[in-house]
């Protein structure tokens, strides 16, 4: 009997400037597998009824992205430790036994990233200061605990957010007032911009750095541009820096693998092909 061939996809709305599909087919190019991975623009009314259909199509799992992050949870017959604590999913995978499981692997992402770009980053170094309290935040400050960060300094432009969130994961986070993150920057071992300050078309980050020691590990989930005002400033302060581009080649990693069998390398080439 002829085999399916498996189809895996990502899911959102807008989908068009999704990196995924590109990422996903270079490792299916590279690893000569049989596979598909195709984007799929899906409007909030139809998310349901898309992900109900298509293991019926031969789907044997998709990503999920922007707005149906959290949305998505809801049709999960089995939900992470991990996407339960984020309170978001953005990996699905749908089980031979008709079963949807729902995972989140940005924290992983992130974390994965961070370890591949400074091997030697240490969870126990000193505090990490987290700039922003959105969406992307939270699997963030789920993998630094995880990694064993015992402080974390969080500040965002509007503080019932980040008090919101020292409420839901404890006494690790200090909230720190937007106006006042400059003050703190210099106890950082470890600084992490959350935002979407400093993308392009988005307005600069204008916490002050000048108190940026070189021993800080910088990184930014911004990757467009790769080199972000933050990560330039930190470098001209001697310290070292990670691009956000490995955030998102990593979150890409554990799907694949489940999906397709392989767990797939991030690495210079894999940076190179989503970026052409
Ligand atoms: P995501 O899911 O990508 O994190 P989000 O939930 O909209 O997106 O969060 C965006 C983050 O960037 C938030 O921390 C937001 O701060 P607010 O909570 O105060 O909105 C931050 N952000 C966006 N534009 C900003 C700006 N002009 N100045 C300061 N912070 C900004």
């Amino acid at each position: 009997m002829k085999q399916n061939v498996p189809i895996a996809g990502v899911i959102g709305n807008s989908i068009s400037h999704s990196k995924s599909p590109k990422l996903h087919q270079h490792w299916l190019r590279r690893y000569g597998i049989r596979g598909e991975y195709v984007p799929l623009h899906v409007e909030s009314e139809n998310l349901e009824s898309v992900i109900r259909s298509m293991p019926k199509m031969g789907f044997v799992g998709a990503n999920v992205t922007i707005p149906h992050k959290v949305d998505v949870m809801q049709f999960a017959d089995q939900i992470s430790d991990r996407a339960i604590l984020v309170g978001a999913a953005n990996t699905l995978i749908f089980k031979d036994d008709g079963k949807i499981y729902a995972d989140n692997t940005d924290g992983y992402g992130f974390m994965a990233n961070l370890r591949q770009g400074a091997p030697d980053w240490d969870p126990k170094s000193g505090p990490a200061m987290v700039l922003g309290a959105g969406g992307a935040c939270r699997a963030i400050i789920v993998a630094l605990a995880d990694a064993g960060v015992t402080e974390i300094f969080l500040t965002n432009r509007t503080r019932a957010k980040a008090d919101a969130l020292r409420a839901e994961f404890g006494a690790r986070i200090q909230v720190v007032d937007w106006v006042q993150a400059g003050n703190v920057v210099e106890d950082a071992a470890t600084l992490i911009n959350t935002t979407s300050l400093g993308m392009t078309g988005q307005p600069e980050l204008r916490v002050p750095l000048d108190g940026l020691r070189p021993d800080t590990l910088v990184t930014d989930i911004v990757y467009s541009p790769l080199q972000t005002p933050l990560l330039a400033q930190a470098q001209a302060a001697g310290c070292r820096t990670i691009d956000g581009l490995g955030m998102l080649l990593h979150q890409g990693v554990p799907g694949f693998e489940r999906w397709f069998g392989k767990r797939p390398e991030v690495d210079d080439a894999t940076r190179q092909v989503v970026l052409g």
